[in-house]
């Protein structure tokens, strides 16, 4: 029987601009993932794999070829990609002066900017760059590709971000990144100008990607893979405070600067993505492990959404939102929830006793596993979907799911399995799932892992930038084009 998907569905690959665009052209070197990736002692103590965006897929120069790849080969209809903030701003906007309020308890609260200062943030930008992404953007609208564009996908300016100096002594640097405020007001000037010089050819936005991966890789975590590298609850709860508050601010400014509308969907529709992966206990008789899985779920999934969606900012992690974790004015809106679903975590109590954030730890997969090392667990994608609709009540975007798969044994498999739990979600649960993007396009730099992760529909031969498709692009093509499975 065909299992159809609602009209208007969008069909699309997600990529991000710093895995996918270098690699032929102008690399962008100012930004803290660039300084991580090359530093020596992250690369000795394997922090980092020592590979570089520079043998990328190379998207900044090849866009045309990937875009009519997106588009002629696999049908689709949409694509989701991303801005480098360290290219439109290599150098600092912080002397562009900007009306930014405070709340009560000294959070950046509204960032207002004037005419004179989208002004102001030209003349500090890179027009090169933003004349390269609107490009892109043409580009993709001609092939009937509408694009979803994330504004934030984790590389954030050097002049904001001294990851080795935040690494080394947080204390010596003013270049905090995310800890500081500061990154949240330069946040919304990045957010103001994008929108006002982009806003012309795109509808659909994503504010922040994933806050909680930001936050827990870089923050609280033993190997240290994602900069500044430190292992430091707290900091962990004021990173994903901070760009929940980012994603608010941004929200503002793309609704006031974007007046256009690029397609019927209307000027702007915008989202967060968060990442929602399924956990349960390792040990399903151990009361640690049950209460572990809860609270992880509820620090790892559950949080940021509360933030956004309800003000609600559980500081101390208690599940309780007392008076002063409340901050109502900081929620701004959130027209859809992006979904970013791969995996389901077997979740362990380590029972040292310091603090929760630094006593879990995750069972190693066996049985179905990818590459990575992740369990195959198409199951929980519905549940997800089900569970973040029945609470927050908003349209939903799978904005990414995808698998490791260096030997192309499981990608179609996986693709196939995960789509059919979003049909059930929408058929059988109701909920109001608008597209899918499958992450990604063609293998690109994976961040820590650098290229001995392949999670692309199509391999690129790293020298010769080639694109070849594996075998789940036929797959892909038949289910986008007939709009069913
Ligand atoms: C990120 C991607 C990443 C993918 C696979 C997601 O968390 O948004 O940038 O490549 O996971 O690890």
């Amino acid at each position: 029987m065909e299992r159809a998907f609602p009209d208007g569905f969008l069909w699309g690959t997600a990529i991000s601009s710093f895995q996918a665009e270098m690699g032929a052209g102008e690399p962008s070197d100012s930004t803290d993932w660039w300084t991580w990736v090359h530093d020596e002692t992250n690369v000795s103590v394997e922090r980092v794999s020592g590979d570089t965006p520079l043998e990328g897929p190379g998207f900044w120069e090849l866009y045309e070829g990937d875009l009519r790849l997106a588009r002629e080969d696999l049908k689709n209809n949409s694509i989701r990609l991303a801005v480098d903030w360290g290219r439109v701003f290599p150098e600092p906007t912080n002397g562009v002066e900007v009306d930014a309020k405070r709340d009560n308890w000294n959070n950046v609260w509204k960032v207002e900017l004037e005419k004179d200062d989208i002004k102001a943030l030209d003349r500090a930008a890179d027009h090169d760059a933003v004349e390269r992404y609107r490009e892109i953007l043409k580009c993709a609208l001609n092939y009937g590709l509408t694009p979803m564009l994330t504004l934030y996908h984790w590389p954030i300016p050097l002049w904001l971000h001294d990851p080795i100096a935040c690494r080394d002594d947080m204390d010596s640097t003013d270049r905090c990144g995310w800890i500081s405020q500061s990154t949240i007001v330069e946040f919304a000037k990045l957010t103001a100008y994008l929108s006002h010089e982009l806003g012309d050819l795109v509808d659909l936005y994503c504010t922040v990607n994933e806050p909680r991966i930001v936050s827990e890789h870089g923050y609280l975590t033993r190997r240290g893979e994602f900069p500044p590298g430190l292992n430091d609850p707290s900091l962990f709860l004021i990173c994903l405070k901070h760009l929940c508050i980012a994603h608010g601010v941004a929200y503002e400014q793309v609704k006031r600067w974007d007046k256009h509308e690029a397609s019927p969907l209307g000027p702007s529709t915008v989202g967060l993505v968060a990442v929602l992966q399924h956990y349960e206990p390792a040990d399903p008789s151990s009361l640690d492990d049950a209460w572990m899985s809860q609270f992880i779920d509820y620090a790892f999934n559950e949080w940021n959404l509360n933030a956004v969606f309800h003000g609600d900012y559980d500081m101390n992690l208690d599940q309780v939102v007392e008076p002063w974790e409340q901050l109502p004015h900081q929620v701004k809106g959130c027209d859809y929830l992006g979904v970013n679903y791969y995996t389901k975590w077997r979740v362990r109590h380590r029972k040292t006793g310091v603090d929760p954030l630094l006593d879990y730890e995750f069972a190693p997969c066996s049985g179905d596993c990818t590459d990575y090392g992740w369990y195959i667990y198409p199951e929980g994608l519905r549940n997800v979907l089900r569970w973040a609709y029945m609470r927050y009540r908003r349209p939903i975007y799978v904005t990414e799911n995808g698998v490791a798969d260096m030997e192309d044994k499981i990608r179609t498999r996986y693709l196939r399995s995960h789509l059919d739990e979003v049909y059930k979600a929408i058929s059988l649960d109701g909920v109001p799932v608008k597209g899918y993007y499958y992450w990604t396009l063609m293998d690109n730099f994976e961040w820590s892992d650098g290229y001995k992760i392949k999670f692309g529909l199509y391999n690129v031969d790293r020298e010769t930038k080639r694109r070849t498709p594996t075998k789940a692009v036929p797959v892909y093509r038949e289910i986008a084009e007939k709009n069913s499975l």
